[in-house]
């Protein structure tokens, strides 16, 4: 099941007239609209009930309209080379911006970056070349849930809204690009995902970095609340389902369920194959056990372990050998972060 090129014109004709539009990629859903529209921009903004101090990704068809949404000359030798290697992909370059890009897309007009990215999806490709412009595209969530990787998760999060939701099936990556900082003399990770520190240092001849967590950026909590977030994994709590949520150490699994007050049950997420169930009225979401499959099922997994409306949900906390493992780790945590 996918989209017919008559979908993609009505799509882009839909966005044209200021109108807003899911859109499939290989990481998650976005929520789409022209970045030059900055009414079109704000509903965005609106329908996610996103803070508007958290900037929005440009999504563009290739580097040649990339280098028109950032500051002359900015689409320099670096993020050629970055676009060579891993466009159309899950990377996200942090350049200083254009003047035309308008500030809400930044988060505000304090902020001198934008950040950019080509995906690599052939429905959003699709749109992109039907436009002929840049499109924002935050994931296509209310703000802080879990973020969708099936047209029928943004449905349900929308499902108050005559929202146009075009069908891809479901992401490939299953985890939000790498947001990647360039606007600086060294290339800093801001969000880790499935383009890995390591096959960007390998590109780049340089080393970069992991992405830093938030309580090892000294001073962070004395951030000017109005001022431009750095990067979104400065939000502790984001991935979040409704039901509580714990990341529990393997093996420990049968002390979690034992804890249970009498009559609770739980959603649990693992990879192992027989979980040691102490009662059967829990139920078990199977993860795949390689960092690839875990990540693009990752929240499917969420989401239906929300649906369950059990007590409670048990995350079985996956290996962190690899940086891929670490990504996904991140967002783990994010998801059980007290609210
Ligand atoms: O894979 C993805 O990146 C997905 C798909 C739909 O493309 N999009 C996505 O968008 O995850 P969103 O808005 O949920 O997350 C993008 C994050 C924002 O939270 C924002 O903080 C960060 O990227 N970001 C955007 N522009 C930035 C900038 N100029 N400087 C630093 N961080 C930026
Ligand atoms: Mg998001």
């Amino acid at each position: 099941m996918s989209t017919s090129i008559s979908e993609i014109a009505q799509a882009a004709q839909l966005l044209r007239s200021g109108g807003v539009v899911a859109f499939p990629t290989e990481t998650v859903y976005g929520l789409g609209a022209d970045v030059f529209n900055t009414m079109a921009v704000a509903k965005v903004y609106e329908l996610k009930g996103r803070p508007s101090n958290n900037p929005l990704i440009v999504h563009v068809s290739g580097p040649e309209m990339a280098a028109k949404c950032v500051a002359e000359s900015a689409f320099d030798a670096r993020a050629q080379l970055l676009a060579r290697t891993f466009w159309p992909g899950p990377l996200s370059l942090v350049l200083p911006s254009a003047s035309t890009v308008p500030d809400i897309v930044r988060g505000g007009a304090r902020s001198r970056t934008v950040a950019v990215r080509c995906p690599d999806h052939p429905v959003a490709l699709a749109l992109l070349f039907a436009l002929g412009s840049p499109l924002v595209g935050p994931s296509a969530n209310r703000s802080g849930q879990i973020s969708p990787t099936t047209s029928a998760h943004v449905r349900s999060a929308f499902a108050d809204t005559d929202l146009l939701v075009l069908e891809g099936g479901p992401c490939r990556g299953g985890i939000e690009s790498t947001v990647l900082d360039l606007s600086q003399t060294s290339p800093r990770i801001l969000r880790p995902g499935l383009i890995t520190p390591e096959q960007i240092s390998r590109a780049l001849g340089v080393d970069v970095a992991p992405a830093l967590e938030r309580s090892l950026i000294p001073g962070v909590s004395n951030l000017d609340p109005a001022a431009p977030l750095e990067s979104p994994g400065l939000l502790d709590r984001h991935y979040a389902p409704s039901t509580p949520a714990r990341l529990i150490d393997s093996g420990e699994l049968a002390l979690h369920l034992r804890a249970l007050p009498h009559g609770q049950r739980a959603v649990i997420i693992t990879s192992a194959s027989s979980p040691d169930l102490a009662a059967s009225s829990h139920v078990v979401v199977r993860m795949p056990s390689t960092p690839e499959g875990y990540a693009q099922q990752l929240y499917a997994a969420l989401h239906a372990a929300d649906a369950h409306r059990a007590d409670v949900i048990l995350i079985d906390c996956p290996p962190s050998t690899g940086q891929l493992w670490q990504a996904i780790h991140d967002r783990l945590r994010r998801a059980v972060a007290a609210g």
